[in-house]
């Protein structure tokens, strides 16, 4: 039950009934203070001002035709035309009961997603920049698979272009001299630093990274094969970074730039056939005056460079129709920073332009901020290098079993690094998907790790709390089908912020923020604090009937909790 949607929905008939027009939202949302009730509908005021007639007055017609004989104790009006809507306990304790593990459903149509994240570039090591569109990305996946969407992921690698031909030079170097691929390619870093060196000071080398790149275009056999060897390293390298996040981006997620190689010279003849090319000293471009800057320049993209090669807007062009032909998206989402937001839009005005993809399919770019070092500038390593991704996840691992031991020394060894794994990884997650998407954060040991606060370790805590119960009474947690009776204001609350998590999935599936999320499931964490302290359950005295009833409440949060910790990537145990 989306209690939200409902109301809603009522209050627009009762709308319609006092003769208010179609195109007048009900505006229906959550209370900010019990005393305004627990949902309020601020939509008479908008209606009444284009009527032309007294905003409390309007109200209270709506209310008088409102029919939520079942749903609400009280309705009133209040301050300037305020309605506010007092849900009833019974009818709440219903709704509850009929899904103990809600999940979002808004009815809407079920959508082919394409989602474009981590995409790492192979030439170099998966650095903490990788990060946010990695998590990110993948909770958009997990959550939109999750309210019945097609979701389609693509790994949208840089493996392709021209340092590929300094560096499989180079590796070819590295076997001769009798070493293995996975070997020199241990650190890609410093390989890469090695081949531009060499790039730089030989000339000869540099001839032949430049003919590498030639024959990689043009389907040269051995230097296909040593791509394809630097390739197959280098993205085991991300498998492994995608173990230990728990990231549900599996090989055959990946669709490289290379992968639309072979199409590129058609994206440049249909461009043409569209009107859109202009040749601009020797180069290809198309100009976009819809993107022109304040000055009306127009926006300018090169698409095929003097000697013929293509860039990366080019394989991007070709993805989108990729995605839209091939893949039949309705809506394509892409996960990178906001430094390439120019280079997006351009993307996505010329596929409108050429036809590419057609007005019904959603183009969104989902930029994000900057992880920040604890200096304000962006994350380095202690020597100030970029920071592997691989040591910052290892280390996370390692101070959250440091707490864990301290925390609860019982925890066998085994147990231990499990749940430390688990704690590390969802800490550092958390910590990410909490802050607002499009601002930079402050990466910070201390205050992620933290068992308080809206962290990671506060919700997995209170997971484990609530299983601790169940253990206590000696019951199954899903075994609990007793009545539930809400009569006491925490329970009361509690119930409806259970009720709100499919609004709260669907609203992040829309808007994607999947910090609203978070900031839910801390609140809900928090109420059940409250509820937990006001209500006792296993205590001497408590009627039986409350007793079941609140084991029930317990249930229906813990799992909550664990759905939406899932949908942002992060497990739960039973202790911790
Ligand atoms: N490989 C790119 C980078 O690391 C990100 C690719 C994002 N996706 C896309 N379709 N352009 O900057």
């Amino acid at each position: 039950m989306n209690i939200r949607a409902h109301l809603a929905h009522k209050l627009r008939q009762a709308m319609s009934e006092a003769s208010i027009a179609d195109n007048f939202p009900p505006l229906v949302v959550p209370s900010k203070r019990p005393d305004f009730g627990d949902y309020q509908a601020n939509g008479a005021m908008a209606a009444a001002k284009s009527m032309g007639r007294n905003p409390r007055e309007l109200a209270q017609a709506i209310v008088e035709h409102l029919d939520l004989e079942t749903e609400a104790e009280r309705l009133e009006v209040a301050g300037p035309g305020f309605i506010n809507i007092h849900l009833n306990s019974r009818w709440l304790a219903e709704q509850l009961s009929a899904s103990v593990a809600p999940r979002g459903e808004d009815g809407k149509k079920p959508q082919t997603v394409v989602i474009d994240y981590s995409s790492p570039n192979l030439a170099k090591e998966m650095h903490v920049g990788h990060l946010r569109s990695t998590i990110i990305g993948d909770t958009l996946a997990r959550l939109l698979e999750r309210l019945g969407h097609k979701v389609i992921r693509q790994n949208h690698v840089g493996d392709w272009g021209t340092q590929f031909g300094m560096l499989i030079a180079q590796l070819e170097t590295h076997l001769e001299h009798g070493e293995n691929a996975e070997l020199a390619l241990q650190d890609l870093e410093s390989f890469y630093r090695e081949a531009k060196l060499r790039f730089d000071a030989d000339p000869d080398f540099a001839d032949r990274a430049r003919s590498y790149v030639v024959k990689l275009q043009s389907g040269d056999k051995r230097v296909r094969e040593l791509w394809q060897r630097f390739r197959s390293v280098s993205l085991h390298h991300s498998e492994v970074i995608y173990d230990k996040l728990n990231v549900s981006l599996s090989p055959e997620d990946v669709r490289g730039e290379s992968f639309y190689n072979d199409d590129l010279a058609r994206v440049l003849a249909d461009l043409d056939k569209a009107g859109l090319l202009k040749e601009d000293q020797g180069a290809k471009v198309v100009c976009l005056k819809e993107l022109a800057d304040k000055d009306g320049n127009p926006s300018v993209a090169i698409v095929q460079k003097q000697d013929g090669g293509y860039l990366y807007s080019t394989s991007d062009l070709a993805a989108v129709r990729y995605r839209v032909g091939t893949l039949k998206a309705d809506r394509i989402m892409i996960f990178v920073d906001a430094r390439q937001s120019l280079h997006l839009k351009q993307v996505f005005t010329i596929a409108r332009k050429a036809g590419f993809a057609p007005p019904t399919v959603s183009l969104e770019h989902h930029a994000f901020g900057t992880m920040l070092g604890p200096d304000g500038t962006p994350f380095k390593t202690r020597s100030g290098g970029t920071a592997k991704l691989a040591d910052l996840l290892d280390e996370a691992v390692q101070r959250a079993e440091k707490l864990i031991a301290e925390k609860d020394p019982e925890l066998s060894v085994d147990e231990r690094k499990v749940v430390a794994r688990k704690v590390g990884i969802g800490a550092v997650k958390y910590a990410d998907l909490s802050k607002t998407r499009t601002n930079d954060y402050l990466f910070n040991w201390d205050a992620m790790l933290s068992f308080e606060g809206n962290t990671a370790p506060y919700l997995q805590y209170a997971y484990t709390r609530i299983q601790s119960i169940f253990r206590k009474a000696g019951i199954q947690p899903n075994s609990v089908n007793a009545k539930l009776i809400i009569d006491s204001s925490e329970e009361k609350t509690l119930g409806i912020k259970c009720l709100q998590f499919g609004e709260v999935l669907e609203q992040v599936a829309d808007d994607v923020y999947p910090h609203v999320l978070c900031n839910y499931l801390y609140d809900l964490a928090s109420l059940y604090m409250r509820f937990y302290e006001a209500c006792p359950i296993l205590k001497d005295g408590v009627d039986p009937a409350i007793k079941h009833s609140r084991l029930r409440m317990c249930h229906a949060v813990a799992e909550t909790l664990r759905v939406g910790l899932d949908i942002l990537g992060i497990e739960v145990m039973e202790r911790m």
